[in-house]
């Protein structure tokens, strides 16, 4: 299966070991990281371990996380992926470096994400779980047109869970 996603503005790759140095700067970034990691700053040890699961998950099941640089760019951007969600399903994220922002590369991104998931990948649906504070995300998921089904509390206040469809 080719893990290489293209928009009409965006080139998606699967992460690699040797982008953990840009991957620990961009999700430890204060505007990037807050609504990630639930008010806390990642550990060079947890972006490792998120490099290795993704590895791991494109081998074995075809998804994890990919890097978003522009077309005939060579900056990377952000970031969309998918993980499992608890045991209720794959879970789409996303984040975008604060100068990317506006431009509408997160919604185009995880819309590739999402419709890679549901066509390619097979899956039957995908979760996304927002923090209801995060505004900016509640937007993408509300422009990728997801549903919400159900609000669950979080660290940083409730959150909503989205499910996106065939
Ligand atoms: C969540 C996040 C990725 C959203 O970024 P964003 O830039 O607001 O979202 P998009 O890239 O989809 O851009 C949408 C904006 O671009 C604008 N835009 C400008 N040009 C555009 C274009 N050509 N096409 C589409 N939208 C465009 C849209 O109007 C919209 O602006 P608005 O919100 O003022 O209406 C970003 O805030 C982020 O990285 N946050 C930190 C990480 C995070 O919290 N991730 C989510 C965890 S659930």
């Amino acid at each position: 299966m080719n893990h290489l996603l293209t928009t009409e503005r965006l080139v998606l790759r699967p992460v690699t070991a040797q982008d953990q140095t840009w991957l620990l700067a961009h999700w430890t970034a204060p505007e990037v990281r807050k609504f990630l990691f639930d008010g806390a700053t990642p550990s060079p040890a947890e972006v490792t371990e998120a490099v290795e699961d993704s590895v791991r998950d494109f081998a074995a099941a075809g998804y994890g996380l990919w890097l978003v640089r522009e077309t005939g760019g060579t900056d990377l951007v952000g970031t969309a992926g998918l993980r499992p969600l608890e045991d209720l399903g794959i879970e789409v994220l996303y984040s975008l470096e604060p100068g990317a922002w506006g431009k509408g590369y997160a919604t185009e991104a995880a819309r590739a994400v999402v419709e890679y998931a549901l066509g390619p990948l097979g899956l039957a649906e995908v979760l996304a779980e927002v923090d209801a504070g995060n505004a900016t995300s509640v937007a993408v998921v509300e422009r990728l047109g997801m549903t919400p089904f159900e609000v669950v509390p979080g660290l940083l206040g409730p959150m909503t869970r989205y499910r996106g469809t065939r």
